[in-house]
């Protein structure tokens, strides 16, 4: 489904000015990370602050292109595409869901889910509401994301990747801004996304939050450090981790594999 080979990113390192003589090489975002994420699995993405998750799942969902190595999606390699042909690939497979939610703020909630049809093919209006109702927000389908709460716009976010059923859902800290509650009903909404067969790819700091997938793998610098496979998770796992969580303890007992990989 998605096959990462040896996919280097290289962002140009800030020039300093300052007279320091700082040297300007680039920043290896992406250091030669090869990954395989199966049709239909949960996969989520760990690692410190500036390791490249985010720089990872944006090249997987075409928003930009590596500087070298391949991507392929459903058989297609996007790597060397060209810009519009990636927009085109972007509108047919994936469904993003960001952190900062990324809402058109003068559009109401079904004019934002309503532009995402747009960019795939024709809007209908009818369809964009029946997606907010999906989510619990048949009646704010005419607020502007200003008149809403967080939770809200996520769904709202959640309304908009799935409005042209794509195959990939990319979420990057989905529930980074949420509270506990608002959070729950997120994961469930990915859940019933990961029981319809779509493949998921997470970041998360949470790692209560990362339990819930198939596979974690653990960026740094750039690379795979490390991968765990879970068993699979069963109904109660999400309140049963969040209780232990909030108990202070670690969530242990349904690691069934953990595979330390070589540094590079
Ligand atoms: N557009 C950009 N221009 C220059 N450098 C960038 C750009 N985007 C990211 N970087 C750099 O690439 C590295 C990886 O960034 P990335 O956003 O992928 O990290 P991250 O793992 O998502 O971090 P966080 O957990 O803070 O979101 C960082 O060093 C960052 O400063
Ligand atoms: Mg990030």
């Amino acid at each position: 489904m998605i096959q990462i080979k040896d996919v280097t990113k290289l962002y140009p390192a800030k020039e300093s000015g300052n007279g320091t003589g700082k040297d300007a090489s680039s920043i290896h975002a992406l250091d030669h990370i090869s990954l395989h994420v199966a049709q239909g699995e949960w996969l989520s993405i760990m690692g410190p602050s500036g390791s490249g998750k985010s720089t990872l799942v944006n090249l997987i969902g075409c928003l930009d292109r590596p500087s070298s190595g391949e991507i392929w999606l459903d058989g297609q390699n996007v790597a060397g595409i060209s810009s519009a042909d990636l927009n085109r690939v972007r509108a047919e497979k994936i469904g993003f869901i960001f952190q900062q939610f990324h809402l058109i703020p003068f559009l109401t909630a079904v004019e934002n889910v309503m532009l995402a049809q747009y960019f795939h093919s024709m809007t209908d209006e009818k369809e964009a509401v029946e997606a907010l109702a999906r989510v619990g927000l048949g009646d704010r389908a005419h607020h502007l994301p200003s008149q809403m709460s967080g939770g809200e716009q996520q769904r709202v976010c959640i309304a908009r990747a799935l409005i042209n059923d794509p195959r990939i859902i990319l979420a990057d800290e989905p529930t980074g801004n949420l509270d506990a509650q608002n959070e729950e009903i997120v994961l469930r909404l990915l859940r019933e996304f990961h029981q319809q067969g779509r493949t998921i790819v997470m970041v998360t700091h949470d790692p209560v939050v990362a339990r819930l997938a198939d596979r974690r793998i653990e960026l740094h610098h750039g690379k795979v450090a490390s991968q765990e496979i879970f068993s699979l998770a069963d109904e109660g796992t999400l309140g049963a981790s969040r209780a232990r969580r909030d108990r202070g303890s670690r969530a242990h007992g349904s690691a069934r594999r953990v595979a330390r990989q070589p540094g590079d």
